[in-house]
């Protein structure tokens, strides 16, 4: 079992907060993720941790640790909280953020490496989404503030963070109830989400890629690259079966990294 000893809240989403600790045993870096009473319940957590534990297979994914009594951390939270291994500065401490990463790099002077080392990414954080869709597993709720960007050698490899949603074998529906009313607010809101599931549908492999296609145009936004914005954005498209497929978006981005390196 865990003991945690000092603790930091580095991040909170719409569940819980994401706390830092160090584990007494090992003196090991971790993430607590601590779901909120009331907002979530067990199954909730088990499942995420089933998922989580399932991802772990991909490199992709911070290492899984288990599930550890965490009530020394308040009544607020679920009795249980999902551990694994912390992705960020350590010493502030900070996660390696996706739009902190990408902001700091769009104030550097933009050189073919620049935009070169970010289609990369591009391409990496789509190779991670192929490798969890061939374990038959949909994430569900793809966007920049559950991917973390970890240093790697020039460029970045991308960590996948949240698995509220995910799903294997089947996908889900989100319980919204669209009215006239509320239309533009939940577009607005959910703005990650592919509208077929936003109006009812079921997720599925091109939903992901909708959501895929959302935080990867946060890149070619900041690298306005014709070619690149062009694949980027036809993720996006409402009509379901005009969206690339994962292997024609690394098809894409191979294509577009040989054309700038040409020019
Ligand atoms: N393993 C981790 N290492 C570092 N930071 C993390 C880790 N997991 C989550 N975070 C931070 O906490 C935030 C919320 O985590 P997330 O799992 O997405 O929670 P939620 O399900 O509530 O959205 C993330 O955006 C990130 O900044
Ligand atoms: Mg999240």
């Amino acid at each position: 079992m865990h003991s945690v000893c000092r603790y930091i809240k580095v991040g909170s989403g719409e569940f819980g907060d994401v706390l830092y600790g160090r584990l007494i045993s090992t003196g090991q870096l971790i993430a607590i993720k601590a779901l909120k009473k009331g907002k979530t319940d067990k199954y909730a957590l088990i499942q995420e941790a089933f998922m989580f534990q399932l991802a772990n297979e991909t490199a992709y994914v911070p290492r899984y640790q288990g599930l550890a009594p965490i009530k020394l951390l308040g009544e607020k939270y679920l009795e249980w909280g999902l551990i694994c291994e912390f992705v960020g500065e350590a010493n502030i401490p900070q996660p390696y953020d996706f739009r902190l990463t990408l902001k700091a790099a769009q104030k550097e002077m933009c050189t073919i490496e620049l935009a070169l080392q970010w289609i990369f990414t591009c391409a990496r954080i789509v190779h991670a989404v192929k490798e969890f869709h061939k374990m038959g597993m949909l994430i569900n709720d793809i966007k920049a503030d559950n991917i973390l960007l970890k240093p790697l050698g020039n460029g970045y490899h991308p960590i996948f963070i949240d698995f509220g949603l995910a799903s294997i074998g089947e996908g889900i529906t989100l319980a919204l109830e669209v009215t006239d009313s509320n239309r533009a607010k939940i577009l607005k809101e959910y703005s990650h989400i592919a509208p077929e599931v936003l109006f009812g549908g079921e997720t599925n492999v091109n939903s992901d890629i909708f959501s895929l296609g959302k935080a990867l145009s946060l890149v070619s936004d900041a690298f306005p690259i014709a070619a690149f914005k062009a694949i980027v954005s036809r993720c996006t498209l409402w009509n379901v079966s005009e969206r690339p497929s994962i292997d024609e978006l690394l098809d894409g981005f191979q294509w577009v990294a040989d054309s700038i390196v040409q020019r």
